[in-house]
């Protein structure tokens, strides 16, 4: 299937990343349908993205035309086979769940149809972990995006054994006609690219920090101010989830056997009290 071939998206999960995910593909002009369980977190999800649209319009950078193009190409639905029917790609953002995965893209094969791509937004887990759930795999692969979705540029391709040449091509050429800059990832890493890069940045700040060398702060400012980083690896840990980032250690950990990715307790320590960073309110630092 080629780039042309892609006219409608499905996007599966609506939490912070889903959300965004699909606001993004809607401002580059492709419907989409944005699938949740709840519908609670669907009404929150456009409420959210709608706020983030509405404020580019106040600051010049949207047309108030395209801010109301973009809410209407999103229908939401609980529906899974709505959702996906007539997805030519389905793009799953869902929890950091094996299991919970496994059974989305089980149920998303048997409503999808035969032709479509199936991407994993997943950090931390490849989609060789679910090859074996799609009745076509090679049209699976995975499209891990940053957050927050809408402004960060990269979108990491990556190339499962499984995956078709041509699925590659395609999401590479997706990616860019979705705005976002794509990286064609080889292998199935652990971490891929971006993350295993930033996540061991981070826990040698942790480090350092635990053994007194420097304070949070100084150790945010220098990551700032001596790399040039738009933010200190605390504040970015607070922006991703404390939860979410001791998931992606505790999978590296797991799934390579390093030492190095072992979550540290000033990581653990926080989320055991429930201090998950901006979404609740306070993580390493209290939220702005
Ligand atoms: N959602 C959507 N848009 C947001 C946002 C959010 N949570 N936070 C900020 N923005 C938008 C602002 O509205 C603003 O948009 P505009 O340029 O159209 O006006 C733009 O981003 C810049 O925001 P601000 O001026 O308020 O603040 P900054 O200039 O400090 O930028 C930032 C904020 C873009 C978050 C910047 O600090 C940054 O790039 N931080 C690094 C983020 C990063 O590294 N993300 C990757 C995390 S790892 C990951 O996602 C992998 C996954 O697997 C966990």
């Amino acid at each position: 299937m080629t780039a042309d071939e892609i006219r409608t998206i499905a996007v599966v999960g609506a939490g912070t990343m889903g959300s965004q995910i699909a606001y993004q593909v809607a401002l580059s002009g492709y419907p989409v349908h944005l699938y949740s369980r709840s519908n609670e977190r669907l009404t929150s999800a456009v409420g959210h993205c709608g706020k983030l649209l509405l404020k580019r319009v106040e600051k010049g950078k949207l047309e108030q035309t395209d801010c109301d193009a973009a809410m209407e190409r999103v229908s939401t639905t609980t529906d899974l086979a709505e959702a996906c029917g007539s997805a030519d790609l389905v793009i799953k953002s869902v929890a950091e769940d094996r299991r919970l995965k496994r059974d989305m893209f089980s149920a998303i094969s048997e409503v999808a149809p035969e032709h479509a791509i199936l991407a994993t937004n997943s950090s931390t887990m490849a989609s060789s972990f679910f090859a074996d759930c799609v009745r076509n795999p090679a049209r699976l692969l995975n499209l891990h995006f940053f957050n927050p979705a809408m402004v960060m540029q990269l979108v990491e391709v990556v190339r499962g054994p499984h995956t078709a040449e041509d699925t590659v091509t395609t999401a590479m050429e997706f990616a860019r006609r979705i705005g976002k800059t794509p990286v064609l990832v080889n292998k199935e890493a652990y971490g891929f690219v971006a993350n295993r890069i930033a996540f061991i940045a981070m826990q040698e700040a942790f480090k350092l920090v635990e053994e007194g060398v420097v304070s949070m702060e100084d150790a945010d400012l220098a990551v700032r101010n001596g790399l040039g980083w738009p933010m200190g690896m605390f504040e970015l840990a607070d922006l991703v989830g404390l939860d979410v980032t001791e998931n992606i250690l505790s999978q590296g950990h797991y799934q390579t056997g390093e030492e190095r990715w072992r979550p540290t307790p000033i990581l653990t320590d926080h989320v055991a009290r429930g201090e998950l960073g901006r979404k609740t309110g306070r993580g390493f630092y209290p939220s702005r």
